[in-house]
């Protein structure tokens, strides 16, 4: 069953119901190797999914649940391998959304839930996303608004002696570090292996070609072009989306990418914004849909 939550819609199963887990996989043509994250509706779920919280991993909690952010911790025995795709670890996420949270008390255990999208495409920030992807694979839809951040959670791993971000998202870099100065960026591009198995797949990623483009670039309008950025200059594409500000723009981005295939566009220039604050985030997504 798919539910809403502030990143993106999720595609929800029981954590330790391991015949609907395998499902969740099916449904997505998800890559066995690319483990889920397990969403809780209340702290006391958290013991029944970590077998260890060290104290900066409680801080973070502290700080950040419920909201856009997912812990790895090692996972306890009653975890089901097939939910994390055989690591000996586990996501862990207290979505804030308050649809999100009710179907959590009533769910009353833990759901495992990846983006409810097809492997590959972009994340669904719309119930229509979810039912283009996965309509005839799934039960159903909890249908809801088009999700706040419009991407998805940020990733911290804390198995080891400081947090280290697998993946940027809606709680920012200089967020975590106000509670712990010792984060680390992970997940490098040096060849080093990624600690975060879904990192190595595709992802986000139109059937167009993303360009990623400066101000001063201003490629021109040709035919079957799109323009998605905070610049008016972007006026005069066949679609074009001139957000109010980065964080509109994380917001629309992967509902635009979606549009864009709708109409058969063929390239997408996304202007490029700062590196800060959801703008991060922002422009990782935007990298990795353009170089794929
Ligand atoms: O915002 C979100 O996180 C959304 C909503 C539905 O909560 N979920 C989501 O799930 O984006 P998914 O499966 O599309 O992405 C989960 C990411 C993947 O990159 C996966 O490899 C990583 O988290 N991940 C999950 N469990 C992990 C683990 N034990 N160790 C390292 N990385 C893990
Ligand atoms: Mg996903």
């Amino acid at each position: 069953m798919a539910f809403p939550t502030e990143t993106v819609y999720g595609l929800g199963a029981g954590v330790f119901n391991e015949a609907a887990v395998k499902r969740i996989f099916e449904a997505k043509r998800r890559p066995a190797d690319n483990p889920l994250i397990a969403h809780i509706g209340s702290l006391e779920q958290l013991d029944q999914l970590a077998a260890e919280v060290k104290p900066f991993a409680r801080v973070l909690i502290e700080s950040f649940f419920p909201g856009p952010l997912t812990l790895v911790l090692k996972k306890s025995e009653r975890v089901p391998l097939i939910a994390t795709a055989r690591l000996d670890t586990i996501g862990i996420r207290m979505p804030k959304h308050s649809l999100a949270q009710a179907f959590l008390k009533a769910c009353g255990m833990p759901v495992v839930a990846p983006s409810a999208n097809i492997s590959g495409r972009p994340s669904p920030t719309t119930w229509k996303a979810v039912y283009e992807d996965l309509n005839g694979r799934i039960d159903c839809i909890l249908q809801g608004e088009a999700t706040e951040i419009g991407l998805e959670s940020t990733v911290v791993d804390c198995t080891s002696d400081r947090p280290i971000v697998l993946r940027l998202g809606g709680v920012s870099l200089s967020d975590i570090e106000t509670v712990s100065p010792d984060v680390e960026m992970g997940g490098s591009t040096d060849g080093t292996p990624l600690r975060s198995p879904g990192l190595r797949h595709k992802h986000y990623s139109p059937k167009a070609t993303v360009i990623i483009t400066e101000k001063r670039d201003r490629p021109q309008p040709t035919q079957k072009s799109a323009f998605i950025g905070t610049s008016e200059w972007g006026k005069g594409f066949e679609r074009s989306y001139i957000a109010k500000d980065v964080t509109d723009y994380a917001h629309t981005l992967f509902e635009f990418f979606r549009e864009c295939d709708r109409e058969g566009i063929e390239t997408i220039y996304c202007e490029a914004v700062p590196e800060s604050g959801i703008g991060a985030a922002l422009m990782d997504r935007i990298k990795r849909a353009a170089h794929g």
